[in-house]
């Protein structure tokens, strides 16, 4: 009964939200090959199909060990994969987990993080009993820091230079909302 509880279909007004499936490899390597998307990432855009195909079986690993929610975003309309969202790095004693989301470039802008993170976060308030969510990113990710503070999540700190990546040295700005927290 518990392992239901990291596979879900969430269902919201424009999106279903639902574990990947092995079918949408190609969809997720077109959407993370992308430069632009990974840009904020700290993992290189993905170029072959055997990092798509990696990414959904570890998913559901994961998900199996109760470690993480990994979940494709899609358009309830017509059924398309237009990103991932997740809640990992679940620490089960503590009650909290880290929140991520990544969008295919032509999604962007339209809500649908807004729709998608705030379902995510109810699913693991209400259904997981988290007590925290937090979130970690690059501070010059403009996009991503809007998204968490219209999802409730107040930034907490700067960890200064946290990152280097290809010898690029990067800061991390740390968010977070709590369960008790006023919307
Ligand atoms: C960051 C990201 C998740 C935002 O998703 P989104 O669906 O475009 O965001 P939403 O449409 O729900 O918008 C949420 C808020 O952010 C703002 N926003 C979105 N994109 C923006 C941008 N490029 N610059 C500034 N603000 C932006 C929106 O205007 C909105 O605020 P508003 O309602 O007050 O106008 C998406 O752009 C993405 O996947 N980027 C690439 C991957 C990434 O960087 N992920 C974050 C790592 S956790």
């Amino acid at each position: 009964m518990l392992g239901e509880l990291f596979f879900p279909v969430i269902e919201t007004t424009r999106l279903r939200l639902k574990p990947l499936a092995i079918e949408d490899s190609a969809c997720l390597l077109e959407i993370f090959s992308d430069p632009e998307v990974m840009r904020y990432w700290n993992t290189p855009p993905w170029v072959a199909m055997k990092e798509a195909y990696d990414f959904v079986n570890e998913s559901k690993e994961l998900m199996l060990r109760q470690e993480s929610l990994v979940l494709g975003i899609y358009l309830k309309s017509t059924g398309k994969l237009v990103g991932k969202c997740m809640l990992f790095s679940y620490a089960k004693e503590s009650k909290r987990a880290e929140i991520g989301f990544g969008l295919g470039r032509p999604y962007w802008g339209k809500g649908y993080i807004n729709e998608a993170g705030e379902a995510l976060i109810q699913y693991g308030f209400r259904s997981l009993g988290l007590r925290r969510i937090e979130a970690e990113i690059d501070p010059d990710n403009h996009a991503s820091a809007k998204a968490l503070v219209k999802l409730g999540l107040q930034q907490e700190g700067l960890l200064r230079q946290r990152w280097q990546i290809n010898g690029v040295v990067s800061d991390s700005a740390l968010y977070g909302r709590l369960v008790s927290d006023p919307i």
